[in-house]
């Protein structure tokens, strides 16, 4: 299959399980983590970006109350209050309970606040720190990694003691925490040790005294603190950032979060970018900040000061990262295309997301046209709006992405101009974009009990349960077979379509088209 955004390794998976095989169990676990980011956003799209901080009396100590004010500083830089506040039940701020959904189920965020009972009032320092440092409960289980411990290990203790002294000044708020909803065996935290020794690497900042005083406070907010590499690197299959391309650009709920080094910045001044994070204005022209990254702006970066946004964006301007290369570079046949749309279009283009126009909506795509081709292909190339710079390939040449622009574009009007959006919609080629978007992540991926595609033995069973059981399956939720496959923004017709493809690509025998 097609690799769809990020840079997956299909083998490190097999690699691991077949050296032991609990890892094998916990490829499939920390997949979650990387649904995780992208639901993240979800969760928060539309109702976080306005948090309110708590109003504080601060103490009359002067010690103390500097203590709290700088702790408070820093945990705006940290953002935790948009993980730790059910903004969608409007919640009380730190307070807990936002669901956080993954297709093995959900994990809702505790309540931080300095509660006895039901929050964080009873942790000692050290409690705190090895939470925050190496992700572990004072319980010793160990936490899912959707809290972002890989780069808040970074921080060094004074400023974690500060951000403690700022969270146990809050009001204290009675709310139990909520249960995670992990499906078996997604539940057993202790498969969290196998990512751990895999990817997580503890250790606080170290200066590099080679750089001045200003790059090491941009990099110590940017890797640590910040956690701006959560967003912005490409993820490997298992879910953990992929370090030689730290912050070359990464995928979330359907928008791009482009790269911010060296390579990505290079046309980009200082002042530019620092509007980027007070004024909300992308970079190149690109229009206004949107989606996750107006929430970062919003609850995080717009409290910063301005010598600690510059000292950010010098850092960035001199990372050095290698970046992904792109396959298309070469001559241009006909087919490039397709494999461009696919590979690096399909994951907007074939659902809408982020707003994007969809393949197969015909009126939309004529009103588009409308300001001529050469437009349509410039917009593609140089980015309009929440449509990254030649989408998701940075590395791809422009006649590469003016190729995917004609599979776009031709798409409706050979075929699907003429019909109806929602036939051309049931069509199997859009069956099989929504399988690679959506669907192959699991079932190409030999994961565990997951019917794979083109595997006839598995599925001969399944069709013979009828094809309306399959849909509503699809559509509901099966097992560990997550609802929708994990695509909210799919129509029924789409997730329908797909599973025509998968089960057109694993029959024995029979036609299944006309359902
Ligand atoms: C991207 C979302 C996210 C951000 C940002 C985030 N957290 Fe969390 N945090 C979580 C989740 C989810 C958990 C629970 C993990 C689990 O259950 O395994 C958690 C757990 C915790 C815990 C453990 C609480 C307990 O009762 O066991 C503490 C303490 C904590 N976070 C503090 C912070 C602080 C301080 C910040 C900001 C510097 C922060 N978090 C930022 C998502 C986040
Ligand atoms: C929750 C995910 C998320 C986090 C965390 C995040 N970003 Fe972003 N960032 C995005 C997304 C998504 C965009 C693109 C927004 C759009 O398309 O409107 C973006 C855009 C940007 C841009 C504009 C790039 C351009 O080409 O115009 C900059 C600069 C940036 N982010 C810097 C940062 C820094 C620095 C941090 C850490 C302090 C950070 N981001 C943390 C998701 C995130
Ligand atoms: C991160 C999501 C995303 C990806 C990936 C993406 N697009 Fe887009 N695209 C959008 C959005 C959103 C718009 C609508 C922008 C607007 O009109 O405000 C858009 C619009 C377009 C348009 C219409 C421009 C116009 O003139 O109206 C074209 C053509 C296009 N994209 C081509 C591509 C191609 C080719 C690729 C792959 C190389 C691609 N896109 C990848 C989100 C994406
Ligand atoms: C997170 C992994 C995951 C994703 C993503 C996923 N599936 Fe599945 N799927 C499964 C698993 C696991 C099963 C086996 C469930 C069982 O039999 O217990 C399954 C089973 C199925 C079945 C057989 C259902 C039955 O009744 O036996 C169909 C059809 C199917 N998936 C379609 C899809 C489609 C279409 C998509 C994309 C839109 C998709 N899946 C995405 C994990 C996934």
């Amino acid at each position: 299959m097609e690799k769809i955004d990020h840079e997956w390794n299909d083998d490190q998976c097999e690699e691991y399980r077949i050296k032991e095989v609990s890892v094998g169990l916990l490829c499939v676990l920390v997949v979650t983590f990387f649904f995780t980011l992208p639901s993240r956003a979800a969760t928060q799209k539309s109702t976080n970006l306005f948090i309110q901080y708590p109003q504080l009396h601060y103490p009359r100590d002067r010690t103390t109350r500097q203590l709290i004010k700088r702790g408070e500083y820093l945990s705006k830089a940290g953002d935790c209050i948009a993980c730790h506040t059910d903004t969608k039940n409007h919640g009380q701020a730190f307070a807990g309970g936002l669901g956080i959904y993954t297709p093995f189920g959900t994990i809702y965020s505790p309540n931080i606040t300095p509660d006895k009972t039901t929050g964080i009032g009873h942790w000692s320092d050290q409690d705190f720190i090895r939470a925050m440092h190496r992700g572990i409960a004072p319980d010793g289980s160990y936490y899912f990694p959707v809290f972002p411990f890989a780069s808040f290990t970074k921080i060094n203790k004074a400023d974690l003691l500060a951000i403690k002294a700022y969270l146990f000044s809050l009001p204290a708020i009675q709310k139990a925490n909520q249960a995670n909803e992990m499906m078996w065996p997604f539940s057993w935290r202790f498969l969290q040790l196998g990512w751990r020794i895999l990817f997580f690497r503890t250790g606080e900042y170290q200066q590099q005294t080679q750089q001045s005083a200003a790059w090491n406070r941009g990099a110590y907010l940017v890797q640590g603190l910040g956690h701006c590499g959560m967003c912005h690197s490409p993820l490997n299959l298992l879910g953990a950032e992929e370090k030689k391309y730290y912050l070359t650009g990464g995928f979330i709920e359907g928008y791009y979060a482009p790269n911010i080094t060296s390579s990505g910045l290079k046309e980009a001044s200082l002042p530019e970018i620092l509007a980027v994070f007070k004024a909300g204005k992308m970079l190149k022209g690109g229009g206004k900040v949107a989606g996750p990254m107006a929430e970062v702006n919003s609850n995080s970066l717009s409290y910063l000061r301005d010598d600690d946004l510059m000292v950010m964006a010098t850092y960035l301007k001199q990372v050095k990262s290698h970046t992904p290369q792109s396959a298309f570079t070469g001559p241009i046949t006909p087919k490039t295309g397709v494999k461009v749309y696919q590979k690096y279009c399909a994951v907007c283009h074939a659902t809408g997301a982020a707003g994007a126009p969809k393949i197969g909506d015909t009126a939309e795509w004529k009103k588009r046209l409308k300001v001529g081709k050469t437009l349509v292909y410039t917009r593609a190339i140089q980015g309009f709006n929440s449509m990254p710079p030649k989408g998701t390939c940075s590395g791809c040449s422009d006649e590469a992405i003016n190729a995917a622009v004609d599979y776009l574009i031709n798409t409706q009007t050979e075929s699907a101009m003429t019909l109806p959006v929602q036939q051309a919609m049931l069509s199997l080629k859009i069956g099989s974009e929504v399988y690679q978007t959506h669907c192959a992540v699991c079932h190409s991926k030999k994961i565990t009990d997951t019917p794979q595609l083109g595997d006839k033995v598995a599925w001969k069973p399944l069709i013979a349960k009828g094809m309306e059981v399959l849909f509503v399956n699809t559509i509901q939720g099966y097992n560990a077979m997550p609802a929708k496959g994990n695509c909210s923004t799919c129509s029924n017709a789409e997730l329908e379509a797909s599973v025509k493809y998968m089960v057109e690509k694993s029959k024995t025998k029979g036609n299944y088209l006309l359902w």
